[in-house]
């Protein structure tokens, strides 16, 4: 089966189990999170989801959401979102992510945190004992702070590149910052890598996802899993 094939099923999965009229619910960012819009978007338009309102992680993910008509709103309007659904890089077995890879992480998880529900769309392939072994941690930093927050990533055990664009250029996120994206070759303690990340000045954010997550619906050949805290996993 083909990984697109995958990412569909998980995106829909979510938006069956969670999406519900009156919701306020958090759009993600990226390859698998767009099916989910794509499905909102299709029930919005046939009346299935009526007074729901998007808060999107992403200018990519507003327009999208905009070209299907669904009502977007912002966190000053709603503080509180309902649900959120999102993709992730790697997802642990306590739900810890990385997540980022496609430069969204900062409106993502201020979205995710403000949410009293994140599930989070994947394919198998995402599924890791240990974070760090799949993709790098990205690094959100003011372009200001580039050499110094590289230097101090490094020294905390990081091989460093700045991400760039297709052509070669910085890559700059929504909020006009640069990403670092810093290899680790596993993460035995994301908390204290988390938080040793936070004390260097320039860092805006990083893609570890501590404790966020609380629903992962995760797409395999063999079907789709949903996975919830303190609940028992079911299988479709
Ligand atoms: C966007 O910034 C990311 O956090 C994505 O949600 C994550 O990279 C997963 O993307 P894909 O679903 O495209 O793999």
């Amino acid at each position: 089966m083909q990984i697109a094939t995958l990412k569909q099923m998980a995106g829909e999965r979510a938006v069956k189990l969670a999406a519900a009229p009156g919701l306020i619910i958090g759009l993600g960012t990226g390859s698998t999170a767009v099916h989910a819009v794509h499905k909102i978007g299709q029930l919005w338009q046939a009346g299935a989801l009526p007074g729901i309102v998007g808060i999107p992680t992403s200018e990519a993910t507003a327009r999208e959401a905009a070209s299907w008509g669904i009502p977007l709103g912002t966190l000053d309007e709603f503080p509180v979102v309902d649900v959120t659904i999102d993709g992730a890089d790697e997802v642990d077995p306590q739900f810890n992510l990385i997540k980022g890879l496609g430069g969204a992480l900062l409106r993502e998880k201020i979205v995710a945190a403000a949410s009293r529900r994140m599930i989070v769309v994947a394919d198998d392939r995402k599924q890791v004992d240990l974070l760090g072994t799949r993709a790098p941690v990205p690094v959100e930093v003011v372009p200001f702070a580039a050499r110094p927050c590289t230097l101090y990533l490094q020294s905390l055990g990081a091989r460093v590149t700045r991400r760039l664009t297709e052509t070669e250029r910085p890559f700059i996120t929504d909020e006009n910052n640069i990403i670092l994206d810093c290899y680790f070759d596993g993460i035995p303690d994301p908390t204290g890598l988390a938080q040793a990340i936070r004390q260097q000045p320039g860092v805006v954010e990083h893609g570890l996802f501590l404790g966020l997550a609380t629903d992962v619906v995760l797409a395999a050949p063999d079907g789709v899993k949903v996975l919830s805290r303190n609940t028992p996993t079911t299988s479709v």
